[in-house]
């Protein structure tokens, strides 16, 4: 059989670089679509630093249609994973317009490219964000959506699209029908075990990770902790952070699902990517200093606007379905996140 090539948009950024590691390592060809918004062309050189192998990269933005158009010609991937997008929620609130049009048009051309081109096999970075209130913090897939917020919002939409995308193929019983998994991510955090790649954010980080790392390397001289009186047992907020590299495994894991019987007459299906198991702010800070022995100086703050007091993922389906689980605990994600940080204290730069 011909090695299967897939073409990742979005593949210098944080998430992608790390799925371009795990896809060039389990033998698939590799093409990056990316338009540098909000990465650097470094990161792919030290893909292909850590793999010992080339990958193809283009500098274009995914709603340049006739860029996209040309890229499939030449390259003829056979899957995609379309991680490209815009993802500060603040900046969503602020520049709306910004956010659907990068996020959700770009999606719309991606997939006419895709369908002129008869690539209908997609791998979609939504995001737990899509979830609405519910009365369990414990995510499943089948919970009612409902973002909060712009960003959110771009995520549901493109949902929307990919799954009308599908129906209107079982309607219109098409050959070649699609065939998608709607990956919803929890908190991706941490890095290669490298050390090369991890995240590198623009200016001051939004994320928790990312702050309390410049705060342990002395960048940043405070952390804020958002709220310490929501219901939960130490009063901060409770999320289901999940090392990169496990996340991207189960990228991988879902392109096998696309291809085997399970998807043989198409269709479009969400899965969560979580860990199952959730931590608070104070219990990270822990983590932190227990791993690197260096103490985090941090301060009581008022909650953040938009902010739930606990969200966490049932992984059932995914377990179940891509055969996909988790093998990194939360002591390898502060591991990790520490050595690309020392390692890397300016980033790519
Ligand atoms: P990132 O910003 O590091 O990577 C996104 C990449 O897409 C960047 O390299 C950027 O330059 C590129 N890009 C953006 N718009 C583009 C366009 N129009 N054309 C071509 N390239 C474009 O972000 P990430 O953390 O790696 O996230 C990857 C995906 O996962 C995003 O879609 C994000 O919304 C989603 N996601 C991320 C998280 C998270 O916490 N990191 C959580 C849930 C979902
Ligand atoms: N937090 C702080 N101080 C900070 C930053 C965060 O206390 O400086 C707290 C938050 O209040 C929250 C927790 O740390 O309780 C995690 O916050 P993050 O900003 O790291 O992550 P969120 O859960 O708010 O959101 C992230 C991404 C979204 C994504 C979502 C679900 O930012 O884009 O996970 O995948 F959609």
């Amino acid at each position: 059989m011909n090695k299967q090539k897939v073409l990742v948009t979005g593949g210098a950024g944080y998430i992608g670089s790390h799925a371009c590691v795990e896809l060039l390592e389990a033998g698939f060809d590799v093409v990056v679509v990316d338009n540098l918004a909000n990465s650097k062309p470094e990161s792919l050189a030290r893909v292909q630093r850590i793999t010992g192998k080339t990958l193809a990269f283009y500098q274009a933005d995914i709603r340049d249609q006739a860029a996209l158009t040309a890229i499939f010609a030449k390259e003829t991937p056979t899957t995609v994973i379309h991680f490209a997008g815009l993802k500060a929620v603040g900046e969503s609130c602020q520049q709306p317009q910004l956010y659907y049009h990068n996020n959700v048009y770009g999606t719309l051309v991606l997939t006419e490219v895709m369908a002129e081109a008869n690539v209908k096999q997609l791998v979609f970075s939504s995001s737990a964000t899509v979830y609405g209130e519910s009365e369990s913090p414990q995510y499943s897939e089948h919970f009612p959506l409902g973002a909060i917020n712009p960003y959110g919002r771009s995520k549901a939409m493109i949902e929307d699209i990919l799954r009308d995308l599908s129906t209107a193929d079982t309607l219109n019983q098409a050959p070649n029908p699609w065939k998608i998994a709607l990956l919803r991510y929890f908190n991706p955090i941490g890095a290669h075990q490298s050390g090369l790649i991890g995240e590198d954010p623009n200016g001051i980080p939004n994320n928790l990770m990312p702050y309390v790392a410049q705060v342990a390397i002395g960048k940043l001289p405070q952390l804020s902790v958002f709220g310490d009186d929501y219901p939960t047992p130490d009063g901060t907020g409770i999320r289901d952070y999940i090392h990169v590299v496990d996340l991207v495994k189960g990228h991988i894991k879902a392109i096998a699902a696309l291809n085997s019987d399970k998807f043989l007459a198409g269709g479009c299906k969400a899965y969560n990517l979580g860990t199952g198991q959730g931590y608070s702010v104070l219990e990270i800070i822990q983590a932190f200093e227990r791993v690197t022995e260096k103490p985090i100086n941090y301060k009581i703050s008022p909650r953040r606007a938009g902010d739930l007091a606990e969200c966490f993922a049932n992984p059932n389906l995914a377990r179940q379905e891509l055969n996909w689980k988790v093998e990194k605990n939360l002591d390898d994600m502060v591991a990790d996140t520490w050595n690309w940080q020392t390692k890397n204290p300016r980033g790519y730069d």
